[in-house]
Formats: structure tokens, sequence, C-alpha cells
């Protein structure tokens, strides 16, 4: 029988614990799962394409049938490169739903027979973002339990310059 073979493609700036409920739901429906991450020059990220799949890889190294990629270009001339029948995205709430809405349908339109497959992670993890985890670190905020520890401590250490986000919050 043929493998199933599934693209998670983001930005990942950075790896949210919601990111890792989602590749581990993902890693037990496909065979394949390839978390792809964006080179988007357009963009300026906080972490850089390097940190990311450093990260990345030392995060998924448990689940032996995920593995970390860098792309660029058109997600469904990556997916057809390597032979993935599905694209898998994340939905927390309906506010995702248009924007997922339209890639998935622009995906679909450019490759009718890439799938997209839409999970939802654990409700722990309904409200974690990219964006929000940076901007609470950014304010001194705790974003424990949020991002694996590794993201953590690179996010103190890139931001408050490697002080705790507790230590910040005292000397203020
Ligand atoms: O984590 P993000 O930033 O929401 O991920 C967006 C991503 C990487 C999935 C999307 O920007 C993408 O697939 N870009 C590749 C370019 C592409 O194929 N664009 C047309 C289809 S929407």
């Amino acid at each position: 029988m043929k493998k199933s073979i599934a693209i998670y493609p983001g930005s990942f700036d950075p790896l949210t614990n919601g990111h890792l409920d989602l590749i581990e739901r993902g890693s037990k429906i496909f065979d394949e799962l390839i978390v792809a991450i964006l080179r988007n020059p357009e963009k300026d990220p906080l972490f850089t394409l390097e940190e990311r799949i450093q990260i990345l890889e030392a995060e998924i190294a448990r689940w032996p049938n995920v593995r970390a990629e860098v792309f660029d270009g058109l997600l469904v001339d990556y997916a057809r490169r390597h032979d993935a029948g599905a694209v898998l995205r994340g939905i927390r709430a309906i506010s995702d739903y248009e924007y997922e809405l339209q890639m998935a349908l622009m995906n679909r339109k450019l490759d009718p027979r890439l799938e997209t497959v839409f999970m939802m992670p654990a409700e722990a993890y309904s409200y974690v973002s990219s964006r929000l985890v940076k901007e609470v670190a950014r304010l001194g905020g705790s974003v424990r339990g949020l991002v694996p520890a590794i993201v953590e401590q690179r996010l103190e250490s890139k931001i408050n310059g490697g002080k705790s986000a507790a230590a910040k919050r005292k000397s203020k």
C-alpha cells in the first residue's frame, strides 16, 4: 500500500506546545509527516531559520516518522516533490477558519489532488499562538508550559538579555 505522506507547513517563529500537540496527532494518522518551515524573506522573524530548524529537530526526535525541513516557493510544488497527498494545518478557533479556508482553497485550485487536513490541538493550547507568545515574553510575562523549555530559554535570552521573566518582573 502507498505510504501516506503529509506536510505540516508554517513559520514556527517560535515553535509552541500547540504546534507539538498537532505534530503528535499528525504523526499518528500519517505514515510520514514533514514539518516544513517557510523561508520567507519578507518576514522579519525573531528566531532565525537555523534556530527554528534546530529547535524543531530537537523536539521532534521523539517521533521516528516526523522530520523537519525548510521550504520556499509554492507549498503545492514542495508537496508534489515529496509525493505528499496532504497538508496538515491546525484550527484553534473560528477566527482561524477564514485564513485557513482561503489557503486551503487556493492550494486546491493550484493542485486539486492535494488535500488539506485540519486538526484541533488540545483545548489547553487553543489560545496559544507564536505571535502572542512573543508579545507576552517581550512584556515580561511567563510563557512556561506554552512553549518547549528550549524556546522559553531562548526567548528569555533574546528578549530579556538572559534575565528570567520572573526576575525581570521583580526588578521593575
Ligand atoms: O505559520 P503560518 O505563517 O500561518 O504559515 C503560513 C504558510 C507557510 C502555511 C503559508 O504562508 C504558505 O504555505 N506559504 C507558501 C507559499 C504558497 O504556497 N502560497 C500560496 C498558497 S496559500
